[in-house]
């Protein structure tokens, strides 16, 4: 399930490839992404619109003057919706159109408007491809970052034998995963805690918060995405983590410290997401606490360690990152933070607002580090995780 998560824009023009783009779509979404298609006119020449709908589950979006199809998903939102666009089979003609930015169709006016990785894969006859013209788009498309996969070598539509045919989906697909694996982390190895502890009281009863997982675990996704190694140090939780991250499961505090310390004994980066509680009662007791045991009902609660500010004291030459979730002064908490435990970031959000708070897929969070501050607005967890690790990569890198 490598593309889990990932938002795929593939745009189908109008070449005998066409009816290789369903494939595209199979094994696209066989990696776990959601694929949303974009078709030209000329490309529903080739392979039909309803093929291609069946296949990614998804309505075509097809044109760009189309209120209904706008009120549903506008083209700004499909564009910003995309992390990766695919134009395959890409015609020498869309070619054209990119290289010149222009925006009086669909294709184009979301190429303009997305800041997805974008990934072309040309399909055409050979002199078409050799051409100057054609030669000089790419030369023009590949210096603003768009990659080029293909085309290959071999027998043409029109019998012709030559460069110019459309890669195979398969390898197109293996392409775009290998591209994504020379990530901004790329060979780093990152220790994140994830969700709420446990403390029990005896072996019923336990003191827990209301972290779900979902930030930590989306920041595990995210550094795997950007090629790093994840050790991923999870209280108990309902979320199932990609299968690249090494999960390591743990209850209390102090089950969580111990791993913590042995996993960044080797670790470049350390991430602490988990909502680890403060406090544990004093004592446990491995019999169940009678409702009528007075003597015990007082936990007589103490601290647990600060697994953050251990790690920031202790392993110097990591990179490490807190989380702060604040009801009040949200701001001034996280700096002080910052400064407190010594860290070299911190990511905080302010959990009085519902919408970004406990167990909801979004969140909008400032992040301080020693000299620089960043604003990241509201969007899925998954994306300010991306953003998070951008900053983390730029100042280890
Ligand atoms: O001080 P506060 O608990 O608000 O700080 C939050 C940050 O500290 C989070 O990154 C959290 O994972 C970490 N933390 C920790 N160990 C604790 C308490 C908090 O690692 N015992």
């Amino acid at each position: 399930m490598f593309f889990k998560n990932k938002n795929i824009v593939i745009g189908v023009t109008g070449g005998i490839a066409a009816y290789k783009s369903a494939e595209i779509i199979r094994l696209f979404k066989k990696e776990g992404a959601e694929v949303r298609i974009v078709m030209t006119e000329s490309a529903k020449e080739f392979i039909t619109p309803l093929t291609l709908q069946t296949v990614s589950g998804n309505e075509i979006h097809d044109s760009l003057l189309n209120a209904n199809a706008e009120l549903a998903m506008s083209h700004i939102e499909l564009a910003k919706w995309a992390d990766i666009i695919l134009i395959a089979p890409c015609t020498a003609e869309t070619m054209a159109k990119i290289t010149h930015g222009r925006a009086e169709d669909l294709m184009g006016a979301i190429i303009l408007a997305s800041k997805a990785s974008i990934y072309i894969a040309p399909a055409m006859n050979m002199n078409m491809w050799s051409d100057k013209s054609t030669q000089e788009n790419f030369k023009t498309l590949s210096k603003r970052e768009i990659s080029f996969i293909g085309p290959a070598d071999g027998e043409q539509a029109c019998g012709d034998v030559g460069k110019g045919r459309m890669e195979e989906p398969k390898d197109i697909v293996e392409f775009i995963k290998n591209d994504h694996k020379k990530g901004p982390l790329s060979g780093k190895k990152i220790t994140i805690t994830a969700g709420p502890t446990r403390e029990q009281i005896d072996p019923v009863r336990f003191i827990s918060n209301n972290s779900s997982g979902k930030m930590g675990y989306a920041m595990a996704e995210a550094a795997v995405e950007y090629g790093a190694i994840v050790n991923l140090v999870s209280g108990p939780v309902s979320i199932i983590p990609n299968t690249s991250v090494n999960l390591i499961k743990v209850n209390s505090a102090s089950e969580m410290f111990k791993k913590v310390i042995k996993y960044m004994d080797d670790s470049d980066i350390f991430i602490g997401c988990a909502a680890v509680s403060d406090f544990k009662p004093s004592k446990y007791s491995d019999k169940k606490i009678k409702k009528d045991d007075i003597s015990n009902i007082d936990l007589g609660l103490k601290k647990n360690k600060d697994i953050l500010s251990f790690v920031a004291s202790n392993f110097i030459s990591a990179y490490v990152v807190g989380f702060a979730a604040e009801t009040d002064n949200v701001d001034t908490n996280a700096k002080k933070k910052l400064e407190a435990k010594n860290l070299d970031m911190i990511v905080s959000n302010d959990v009085s607002d519902k919408s970004i708070g406990f167990d909801v897929d979004d969140n909008e969070v400032n992040v301080y580090t020693k000299n620089n501050k960043f604003f990241l607005k509201k969007d899925k967890k998954i994306r300010i995780a991306r953003e998070v690790l951008k900053i983390v990569a730029s100042n280890i890198n």
